[in-house]
């Protein structure tokens, strides 16, 4: 399949609120979801959703192995998200840096719920239900605010906490979602 390019901030297929996903288990879906998974591991992402690739469907992928660049990052599993409900558990909100491949070379610090409950469906139309935390709870609501054409920049609460990954953190490779 392909990597295909990725749409960055400005663009305003950036900004639609993605459309419902069907056909689970079709030929289109599964090459859509082949071309995601390469154009994520091309650009070393741990999510990516479907409109950053300019299509408009509510579909995101995400995952990350354990990695000693990342000690206090825990592994996410590789996850197919389809047609994503979120939940919030509690009022508890972290802040934590984020980074997006729409937004190469930027960070910007960003609140998300700490427990959320995820639903969905996989590329088999299997259902998904999960209740997490922390860093795995974040990149969920990371990827699916994409659907609804919200960019982390658009949550940042002091602005000055937004800049070049190489001047705020020098010397650090870091992953984007
Ligand atoms: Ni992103």
């Amino acid at each position: 399949m392909s990597v295909r390019p990725v749409l960055r901030m400005g663009d305003a297929r950036l900004l639609r609120r993605a459309g419902p996903a069907g056909d689970f288990g079709s030929a289109a879906l599964r090459a859509l979801l082949q071309d995601m998974r390469d154009t994520m591991q091309a650009l070393d992402g741990v999510g990516l959703a479907a409109p950053q690739i300019g299509v408009n469907l509510r579909v995101v992928i995400f995952g990350v192995e354990k990695s000693p660049r990342y000690p206090d990052a825990d592994a996410v599993p590789e996850t197919v998200l389809i047609n994503p409900v979120i939940t919030q558990l509690d009022d508890e909100i972290e802040d934590a840096w984020e980074g997006c491949l729409s937004l190469p070379g930027l960070r910007g610090l960003v609140p998300r719920f700490r427990n959320i409950r995820y639903q969905g469906y996989d590329e088999q139309g299997a259902k998904i239900d999960r209740t997490v935390s922390g860093f795995h709870a974040r990149v969920v609501q990371h990827e699916c605010d994409h659907l609804d054409g919200i960019l982390y920049p658009m949550r940042i609460r002091d602005i000055t906490q937004f800049g070049y990954t190489e001047e705020l953190f020098p010397g650090q490779a870091l992953q984007d979602e």
